[in-house]
């Protein structure tokens, strides 16, 4: 297989970090062995050190769910990507249709943002993703496309290697609504096509696209069969520990 799948937990303004023992020590023995899949869990900044401790000698990867571009200064309450590092994420969420909508983040802000966690060496996750308006226009396509033209911005194909796109159509964010697995389909391969033109044809054929939106235990099969969903972005399922390992072990 070209690409690996990749599922990521984004546990939100979830648990704290006695809760992130807990959920750890319950879900490592359900997954023991487990290696078709990258795992990922991205814990709010206050529970890394937790998840760090817990998730020890396992091959669970964590990732933030936000992060400022600049490398250190008078920014209150901002965390940077070398902080992050040194915290032990090897990942970072960037541009969640949640900050788009709640904390001002713009296109622009998700290039810089996109553009530090390279440089840092972080594994950054962009996500994009139309609301219901623009769907029931029809205008899905276009506003794939030029998220991902911004997102891209002043990004060479050979330094953005470690980029993962996450397609979550915010109709679908926590409403238990999910796209289908052709809806999503279709939306991959418009990003795919996209960052074919920006990055190259190499870096896109090798590109993880992950799908989020409601995954569930009982929808992760249908949508991680299909050749073109490299994965999985998993909100209030990746809460629970047993119904997160039924998504990984799908
Ligand atoms: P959801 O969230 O799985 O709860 O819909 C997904 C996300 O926001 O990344």
């Amino acid at each position: 297989m070209l690409r690996k799948k990749l599922i990521a937990a984004n546990w939100k303004m979830y648990k704290s970090p006695e809760q992130t023992r807990e959920f750890f020590r319950a879900f490592l023995p359900m997954i023991a062995g487990h290696e078709r899949s990258e795992i990922v869990i991205c814990p709010p900044y206050i529970d890394l050190h937790a998840a760090v401790e817990s998730a020890q000698g396992s091959a669970i990867a964590l990732g933030a769910q936000n992060v400022y571009w600049k490398e250190e200064g008078a920014f209150t309450g901002e965390v940077s990507c070398h902080m992050l590092k040194s915290a032990g994420c090897t990942h970072v969420i960037i541009g969640h249709s949640e900050r788009r909508q709640f904390f001002g983040e713009t296109d622009e802000t998700v290039n810089l943002k996109l553009k530090a966690a390279l440089n840092c060496g972080l594994t950054p996750i962009v996500c994009v993703g139309e609301v219901l308006e623009e769907r029931e226009a029809g205008l899905t396509e276009d506003v794939l496309r030029r998220q991902c033209l911004r997102a891209f911005d002043a990004i060479s194909g050979e330094r953005a290697h470690k980029l993962v796109v996450a397609y979550e159509p915010v109709w679908a964010i926590g409403t238990g609504k999910t796209a289908t697995p052709a809806m999503a389909v279709e939306a991959h391969l418009t990003i795919r096509a996209e960052v074919s033109k920006s990055l190259g044809d190499d870096l896109a054929r090798k590109l993880r696209i992950l799908y989020g939106g409601s995954v569930k235990p009982e929808n992760a099969k249908s949508l991680m069969s299909e050749e073109e969903i490299d994965g999985a972005l998993v909100g209030g399922a990746s809460l629970d520990a047993r119904s997160f390992a039924a998504i990984v072990m799908y």
